[in-house]
């Protein structure tokens, strides 16, 4: 394991140099002063490791920072006493993070990806390795959300958690909203303004959104998720008509990750979602993340903040290269487990299948407009218990079939399914029907 003598520098180690790392380094190199002052000790950079020579050569590193050609090299040179993985992925960053902390060093990383799915085993390693492991920016990017619930909220049950943590996704959303872009518009125009990835996938599918709700709901329920559990639903198939349908009953729409515990089982999900336009989360417009939550003896709370970018992500990584420097130099690593409970004593709760889940929902049936379809409708959702809440029908179109918008009390999952497989393959609808959960996200009310 490592040791500093005391007051010795400790020597950061970067392996990846994109848009974070860069982010980062400016940060390591600008507030040299503000770090000693708040350490008491230096924070030097000691080595990169960047695999793309032109980013390497753009850069004005001091003369003593180390240049590594291989993470090998890097995470077991004795120079280098912790490591920040930035190069994202699942390999080489799996090997690499367990290599280093085989060798006794503490890692900070941002790889949502990678703890989402190989978290039992690199958390395992971080416990066995008695070493510390941080990984704020990994969810929210500036957003301080992890430390809170590792720390801050350590005293208090987390009850629930939802979340707007997928800034592309947010950006794509409040545009069409605002004005009344198609969804592939909005996004060709996030791709050319360097917002979304050339791949932006796990942006709009979700997936992003599932990984990072997954390490939340770790953190704040002390049970391992299997992350292929968790429903996913992106925001490719949202039309501009049904954002103006949602709008005229006082909805807005986000893309929410969600999580509760029940007790015995927890609710996770990831899905597009109608939040009442008055709500906190609603008014959460473009790139920017919010986390609001509830604790048993808290209350709720709402962190907001900028959830991408070099800089603000830079923080949060400098955050925990800041604690685990400490850990470092008082001999005092590992004292907090990464996930806020130790490993071996979390329980494993069950996933509630997608079917169990109650809701209110959006429905817009494309019908034929001709006598008899909206009886027709409210019979087959009455028969199976589900209750009408409101309803809106639009003028006549061309075709003969118009937008019947309706919005339901409470049901379940499968009651709606249940219900739109008889009327999605009926003559009295031209389309099939879309469907959006409205969630009372109202973090002072029961569980739902
Ligand atoms: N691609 C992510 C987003 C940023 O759009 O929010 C990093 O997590």
């Amino acid at each position: 394991m490592t040791h500093n003598e005391k007051n010795s520098p400790v020597r950061v180690g970067i392996v990846g140099l994109g848009t974070v790392g860069q982010g980062f380094l400016r940060l390591l190199l600008t507030n040299q002063d503000l770090y000693r002052q708040r350490l008491g000790f230096p924070l030097q950079l000691g080595g990169v490791c960047e695999r793309n020579h032109s980013i390497l050569q753009s850069l004005a590193l001091p003369s003593d920072c180390l240049v590594f050609s291989s993470w090998e090299d890097m995470v077991k040179d004795p120079r280098i006493t912790l490591v920040v993985e930035l190069i994202g992925g699942i390999e080489p960053a799996r090997s690499l993070i367990l290599a280093a902390m085989k060798s006794g060093k503490s890692v900070v990383t941002a790889n949502k990806a990678l703890l989402a799915q190989h978290g039992e085993e690199i958390f395992g390693a971080a416990a066995s390795q008695g070493v510390d492991l941080g990984f704020e920016a990994a969810v929210g990017g500036g957003i301080p959300i992890l430390r809170t619930l590792r720390e801050s909220l350590a005293g208090d049950r987390i009850l629930k958690l939802a979340g707007i943590i997928n800034g592309t996704a947010n950006y794509i959303l409040t545009r069409m909203s605002r004005e009344g872009l198609e969804f592939e518009t909005v996004l060709a125009e996030a791709q050319r303004l360097g917002y979304a990835e050339a791949d932006p996938t796990f942006d709009i599918d979700g997936v992003d959104s599932a990984h990072k709700v997954a390490i939340l709901a770790m953190m704040a329920f002390g049970s391992p998720i299997r992350l292929e559990e968790i429903p996913v639903e992106g925001i490719r198939h949202i039309k501009p008509i049904d954002l103006e349908f949602g709008r005229e009953f006082g909805y807005v729409l986000k893309l929410l990750g969600i999580a509760v515990d029940h007790g015995d089982s927890i609710d996770i999900r990831v899905h597009p979602s109608f939040l009442p336009e008055n709500s906190l989360l609603a008014e959460v417009d473009g790139v920017f993340n919010a986390i609001e939550l509830s604790g048993q003896f808290l209350g709720s709370l709402l962190l907001y903040g900028r959830g991408a970018g070099g800089d603000p992500t830079a923080t949060a990584v400098m955050g925990d290269v800041m604690e685990c420097a400490r850990g470092i130099q008082h001999a005092s690593r590992g004292q907090v487990p990464a996930l806020g409970f130790h490993v071996a004593d979390r329980v494993r709760k069950s996933l509630r299948p997608l079917s169990a889940i109650y809701s209110e929902y959006y429905l817009r049936f494309m019908a034929q407009d001709q006598p008899g379809t909206l009886s027709y409708l409210s019979g087959v959702l009455g028969e199976r218990g589900i209750s009408i809440e409101s309803v809106i029908q639009k003028g006549r179109q061309s075709g003969g079939s118009v937008p019947v918008v309706v919005t339901t009390h409470r049901a379940t999952e499968s009651q709606i399914r249940n219900a739109l497989s008889v009327i999605d393959a009926s003559d009295h609808v031209t389309e099939k029907t879309v469907v959006i959960r409205i969630e009372d996200v109202s973090m002072e009310g029961p569980l739902s």
